[in-house]
């Protein structure tokens, strides 16, 4: 049964056309929170909505309003409690690991997981990889879990709560030999792993292209980098590419482009992009 369908008698049928098609479930069968944006114009419903929500699926302990969309440093949405417990710490699976985190405190999106594991596909036994903006370390389980002969994952995040949960998935994913958790700031943690690295991961589309001068000069010659970017759908891969060229060209590196793909829409017209390049 439908969100829409559950909500016929209790909305009129402007409401119900308001009524939100999709939100994000985080946890497992036993407890999972859900994610959901409601129309201003059906504010007042929220907690029918929620109800709804929760009755479709049984497993969902507690709704999440979003009261906007991911802000600050930490990437975060500002979320409400509209429904159920106050407790919204979960463990989620996916391709067989877990990841625990409370969406409030921590970064985390489900939809990424294809992304985590088409990066997590490329990786090679032996190589040391850097993964840059690391949140929960869900990059670093994807890449343990389907190559566990990895020789390290160096795991540098920000936040205190999102390196709390990374700590935590290292220990229920049993990783601690491979992921070294990091607390800081990248621009800093990077230094003391300069050309040591066979791949870098930068998971922040939004900012991580001021971080590119440090990623480069993290990695050996031909190394590989994944880098993210937001870009408009007219320069869709060229502005990306243009940033990479340059902050190599300043450290005397070329870069070859492997591959580049849309990895997801980021609000009109604009699409989160990854640049895989070798950086020679
Ligand atoms: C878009 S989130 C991605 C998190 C994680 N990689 C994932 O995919 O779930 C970006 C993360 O980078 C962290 N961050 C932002 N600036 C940072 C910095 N200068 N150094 C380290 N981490 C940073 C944020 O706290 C946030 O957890």
């Amino acid at each position: 049964m439908k969100l829409i369908e559950l909500l016929k008698e209790k909305l009129n049928e402007q409401e119900l056309k308001l009524v939100p098609r999709s939100f994000d479930i985080i946890g497992s069968k036993g407890k999972a929170v859900a994610i959901v944006k409601i129309r201003r114009e059906l504010e007042s419903k929220d907690k029918l909505i929620a109800e709804a929500i929760m009755k479709l699926n049984k497993n969902v302990k507690s709704v999440l309003k979003k009261l906007s969309g991911r802000v600050g440093k930490y990437r975060l949405y500002n979320l409400e409690l509209i429904a159920g417990d106050e407790n919204t710490e979960v463990i989620h699976k996916e391709y067989g690991y877990l990841i625990k985190v409370d969406p409030r405190k921590a970064y985390f999106s489900p939809r990424e997981a294809t992304e985590r594991q088409r990066i997590a596909s490329q990786v090679k036994p032996n190589e040391i990889v850097m993964l840059m903006f690391a949140g929960t370390g869900v990059y670093g389980i994807a890449i343990c879990k389907k190559q566990p002969n990895v020789g390290k994952v160096i795991a540098i995040e920000i936040n205190p709560d999102a390196f709390y949960y990374m700590q935590e998935n290292i220990r229920i994913n049993k990783l601690s030999d491979k992921i070294i958790p990091i607390l800081g700031d990248v621009e800093e943690k990077c230094k003391d792993y300069f050309g040591c690295c066979d791949r870098v991961i930068m998971p922040f589309a939004i900012e991580g292209w001021k971080y590119l001068e440090t990623a480069i000069k993290c990695l050996k010659q031909n190394g590989i980098l994944h880098f993210y970017f937001i870009s408009s759908e007219e320069r869709l891969f060229q502005d990306a590419i243009e940033i990479l060229m340059k902050e190599a060209e300043k450290l005397g590196r070329k870069v070859e482009v492997l591959s580049k793909r849309i990895v997801g829409r980021f609000g009109v017209r604009m699409h989160k992009v990854c640049i895989d390049a070798k950086i020679t």
